[in-house]
């Protein structure tokens, strides 16, 4: 597994006390394992080798978590920095020089990278702490004057290299882009190669779910390009190739996207991907309106460098190449014609205006994010009730196997196409870990009557994309600091749902809102509170989002955006609080449907005001909720919510007959009331 659903920005690094003992057992038996250590140094020495022969030797190499798309999550044909280190984790940095080894990572991981990587070798850089040199400076003074560092440009972004590549050069040092990937020649040397690079199937997706023709939507970027006189747009993103052409693929686990690049000019459209295009894909590209040319994969930057030499030798010179700051470096360059070119072109190099077209959902993927959020809502529902009644019988379940029944819940409804992101099912103190994942081998542990129990997890279906938190006493009997802490978090969550805001604010504007009840009383959380969500594509969405932290490129709130609203609590050792809903951004109106539409006296001078409406349909636990520290507003809010929850399902599961089930959420919905 790669990466959880909670957009992480700060780090808990007492975390990793909940898994000191384990760690010490397993350094234990890796000293003893001599195989172990005999592999790592290998897979080091091929390396050094390797950087030691280039026409330039490397004094050091530097193995991002990156594909060449900048992907969130990666296959693992892409998976270099784990092969060269063994440390799994989803993020984090490596760099070999001829002596050291080292990786950065933040404080998720500290204990996971202790555990799996060759100690003896490997150098842990904890990222979280303020001490630790960043990677430009521990290579700007570890390295002596005239080094060269190399790097696949293929997985860095320009936004990463041009900072250091300009650190580098003030210190005497040069940063070498080196084409072939050196771990994966290092790889195929050891008799070791990487995996294939997945094809999988594409399929079309309909203009039912889309509500925009691939066609159409070519014709508003070609207006863009007009608009910034851009000869050609280059899309290297996989989602925003997925979302221009109305096709999904899989070959990114829980991301249905396909390895691709999209080339638009004014007249031509050119797809390149792994494998010939079917004839299910040729009829609804022609159905859509667009006349491509497929290219394979592994053209695209000789293609690139073709139509830089075009543009130089034929363009009037006020004309440029469109591509996204987070394209890669090796694309950049192949796009400015770098080594065919006297003089390279000048690119234009800011975000795409495909990024910014999803952003905002049209009214056929919103009532699609509606509609699936019913269905999901009835899978998790049921899947809750199932667990109160397998633990109140006496049955012990696992973590793991309470994921894989809400799996089984959610093959039950339509269009449901597998889940969004690995389900984080946190019973215990495990819930407090914030990308818990459990691991299928070893002992798996088992949920008990007294846990609280943490179950954040989404679904992809071909109308939209889900992604949910709930948490839930198992025994309905919660301490007094759970319930305090639960209704805290839920307080977060309502203050935050129920805000009015003028359009166009950034989102960390309302951060502060999901924490209030929180810092009230010193306690906090530490990740974002909100993150995008594509549609029917990936979980995490930029290039909006809620966090203390701005987001870079957010280019204000509109109408029409996903975003999840998803305060915490989480006390190491202990137990986890999570309650997680995707809004969707709403224009107020004192007529609108929002509970503080009516006392609305003004719209921000003009600019206008915006408000969430909830998607997600699920209870709340009720017996975890101390009424006396909700508001009045709070607590009809919470009613009306629960109302609205079982008049969407309820009808649902009476007309499958799911009788117990709709027992079961009368009673979750019925109204609190104060003592
Ligand atoms: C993937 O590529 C292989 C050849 O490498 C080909 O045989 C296979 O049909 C391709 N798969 C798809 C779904 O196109
Ligand atoms: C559940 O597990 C406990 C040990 O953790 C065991 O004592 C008990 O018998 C198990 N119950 C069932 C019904 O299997």
């Amino acid at each position: 597994m790669l990466q959880k659903c909670v957009l992480i920005f700060s780090v808990f690094s007492l975390v990793v006390r909940t898994h000191a003992r384990t760690h010490e057992d397993k350094n234990a038996l890796s000293a003893l394992d001599t195989g172990f250590h005999k592999m790592s140094l290998q897979r080091l020495t091929a390396l050094r080798a390797l950087m030691a022969n280039q026409p330039k030797a490397l004094s050091a190499y530097i193995i991002p978590t990156a594909d060449a798309h900048n992907s969130e999550y990666i296959a693992p044909v892409d998976a270099r920095r784990e092969w060269i280190s063994g440390f799994t984790g989803s993020a984090g940095t490596a760099v070999v020089t001829s002596s050291a080894a080292l990786v950065w990572t933040d404080g998720r991981y500290y204990t996971q990278f202790e555990k799996e990587a060759d100690l003896t070798l490997w150098t842990l850089m904890k990222q979280s702490l303020t001490d630790t040199p960043s990677i430009e400076k521990w290579l700007t003074s570890h390295l002596s004057e005239g080094a060269a560092v190399g790097v696949d440009p293929h997985t860095f972004t320009r936004d990463e290299w041009t900072p250091l590549q300009t650190a580098l050069t003030k210190h005497n040092m040069h940063l070498i882009p080196v084409a072939k990937n050196l771990v994966d020649e290092a790889r195929t040397q050891l008799g070791d190669p990487p995996p294939k690079r997945p094809n999988n199937t594409i399929i079309p997706l309909s203009v039912k779910y889309t509500g925009k023709t691939a066609g159409q939507k070519i014709t508003e970027l070609r207006q863009k390009m007009v608009e910034k006189k851009a000869s050609a747009l280059v899309i290297t993103a996989l989602d925003e190739v997925a979302y221009t052409l109305n096709l999904r693929g899989s070959d990114i686990q829980y991301n249905p996207v396909f390895f691709s690049y999209l080339i638009i000019t004014p007249t031509s459209v050119a797809l390149f991907t792994a494998s010939d295009l079917t004839p299910a894909v040729r009829e609804h590209l022609d159905e859509e309106g667009v006349t491509l040319q497929r290219y394979p994969i592994a053209d695209v930057e000789t293609h690139l460098r073709d139509m830089a030499k075009e543009l130089s030798e034929k363009g009037d010179g006020k004309h440029s190449i469109w591509l996204s700051s987070d394209g890669s470096e090796a694309i950049h360059r192949a796009a400015a014609g770098l080594d065919v070119l006297k003089t390279p072109l000048n690119l234009i190099s800011e975000i795409s205006p495909v990024a910014l077209m999803k952003l905002i959902k049209n009214d056929v993927e919103l009532e699609g994010f509606r509609q699936c959020h019913i269905r999901d809502g009835v899978a998790v529902s049921r899947l809750l009730k199932w667990l109160h009644d397998q633990i109140d019988s006496g049955r012990n379940i696992t973590e793991i196997q309470a994921a894989d029944k809400l799996l089984e819940f959610r093959k039950d409804e339509a269009d449901f196409m597998g889940p969004s992101f690995e389900t984080i099912p946190g019973a215990g103190a495990n819930g407090a870990i914030i990308h818990y994942s459990p691991s299928r081998n070893g002992v798996q542990k088992t949920i008990e009557r007294n846990d609280m129990f943490l179950l954040d997890s989404g679904g992809q279906y071909k109308d939209g994309t889900t992604d949910i938190t709930r948490t839930r006493h198992m025994a309905r009997a919660p301490t007094d600091e759970e319930k305090s802490a639960f209704t805290r978090v839920l307080k977060g969550q309502i203050m935050m749902g129920s805000a009015l805001f003028p359009k166009g604010v950034k989102g960390n504007v309302l951060d502060s809102f999901a924490r209030h009840s929180l810092w009230e009383v010193g306690l906090d959380y530490a990740h974002g509170t909100g993150h995008g969500v594509g549609h029917f594509l990936n979980v995490h969405e930029g290039p909006s989002g809620i966090s203390w932290r701005p987001y870079p490129h957010d280019p204000g709130l509109k109408p029409g955006q996903i975003l999840s609203n998803e305060p915490g609590y989480y006390k190491v050792g202990d137990f986890g609080i999570r309650h997680e809903d995707l809004v969707e951004i709403i224009l107020v109106t004192k007529d609108s449907k929002h509970p503080k539409a009516k006392g609305l006296l003004g719209d921000y001078d003009g600019r206008g005001v915006l408000g969430f409406n909830t998607l997600t349909l699920v209870p709340h636990h009720k017996d975890c909720i101390d009424v006396d520290m909700l508001s009045d507003f709070e607590l009809s809010y919470l009613n009306a919510y629960h109302k609205r929850v079982l008049d969407t399902l309820g009808p649902i599961l009476k007309q499958r007959g799911l009788n117990e089930d709709l027992a079961w959420l009368q009673q979750e919905c019925a109204p609190m009331l104060r003592a």
